[in-house]
């Protein structure tokens, strides 16, 4: 099966499968595990941040984020393709009683004037607002890189207001491939940093909060309280450790192989798509066909998995279980089975 329907359907490698077998070990509740703590301060050290702490999922993560950051009642500022406010389980109200504000964005970018235009005066009949996230890459926008100016521009926009500044950078690790920036370029605007090791650098589990020492030792407390604190975690952290010193060059050839799958969608009649909008490893395109759930099924019985991704659209995602040969066979049965339809 050439499964393109997610970075994060990976299988862990011989080479990470050892360095998992071979880790040492310890109970990180009690704070004894030491590949938890080198993870920590190898994640918080490329990020720039004064500390980090280990997470079972980038929902997790970003969901301690915002309890941490916010009271009951207050209101936070989200695109509304947004991983948090679409696909975390409602949990910004179900955890933290927050009320999401949804901001249109451009293919899940949307500027400092865009906020602005909705904020609310200080007085007591509103919410307070108190955090402003955004997701890097954007999923929903077709794994889209964040310009650094527009970041500058939020950044000072919500130092400004006093408002906190959240970054979803599940596929951080992506913008940094698919740019000239470095982790630290992206970063240091944010006050805290999701990761996530389990999409593209294809460790089987695990995410990092990273920001303040004072922030995350509040992250800790509030990770335990969602039931997150986990014991021998080194053998998880060992993985990711793995995947962050040898994968995040992968990540490259993950983008070429996209860029190829979308310049050979292109050609075929059934599909729209701008090749040239393909940045990272996401590939969106659109079917003129009557049901997208009848094509799949019929490629996905020619043994290539896709998902669909909203009305006429179809979701293809590269990564590394993934080859360039297996981009070719993926073509090559995407074109048979859409002439079918003609
Ligand atoms: C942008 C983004 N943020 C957060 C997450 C959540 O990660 P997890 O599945 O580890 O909870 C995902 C998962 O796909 C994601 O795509």
């Amino acid at each position: 099966m050439t499964d393109l329907r997610s970075d994060t359907v990976t299988q862990p490698t011989p080479g990470m499968l050892k360095a998992m077998t071979e880790a040492e070990l310890g109970d990180d509740v009690f704070g004894d595990d030491p590949t938890v703590h080198l993870l920590e301060k190898t994640v918080a050290e490329i990020l720039g941040k004064e500390a980090a702490v280990f997470m079972p999922s980038g929902t997790m993560a970003n969901q301690v984020a915002i309890r941490v950051q916010t009271q009951p009642g207050d209101e936070i500022f989200l695109e509304e393709s947004a991983h948090i406010y679409l696909y975390e389980a409602g949990g910004p109200a179900a955890l933290s009683g927050v009320m999401p504000r949804l901001i249109k964005g451009d293919k899940g970018i949307f500027t400092a004037k865009d906020i602005q235009a909705l904020l609310r005066p200080v007085n007591d009949h509103f919410p307070r607002t108190r955090l402003v996230c955004i997701e890097n890459t954007h999923n929903r926008g077709g794994g889209t890189i964040w310009p650094l100016e527009n970041l500058r521009e939020l950044r000072d926009f919500t130092k400004e207001r006093k408002l906190g500044f959240h970054l979803d950078g599940a596929r951080l690790w992506n913008a940094v491939a698919g740019s000239e920036q470095s982790e630290k370029d992206i970063t240091h605007f944010f006050d805290t940093v999701s990761v996530c090791f389990s999409k593209g650098l294809g460790a089987p589990v695990g995410s990092a909060l990273c920001g303040s020492a004072d922030f995350i030792q509040q992250a800790r407390r509030v990770r335990k309280l969602f039931g997150g604190g986990m014991r021998q975690s080194g053998i998880l952290a060992a993985a990711a450790l793995y995947s962050l010193n040898h994968h995040r060059e992968k990540l490259c050839e993950d983008h070429r192989n996209a860029k190829r799958l979308a310049e050979g969608i292109a050609k075929l009649p059934a599909f729209q798509i701008d090749p040239s909008s393909i940045l990272t490893n996401i590939v969106i395109f659109e079917y003129s066909g009557n049901s997208v759930e009848s094509f799949l099924d019929r490629l996905n019985k020619k043994g290539v998995a896709l998902v669909p991704f909203g009305g006429k659209n179809i979701r293809a995602v590269t990564h590394l279980g993934i080859t360039r040969d297996d981009i070719e066979t993926a073509l090559q049965q995407i074109e048979a089975v859409q002439k079918n339809d003609r």
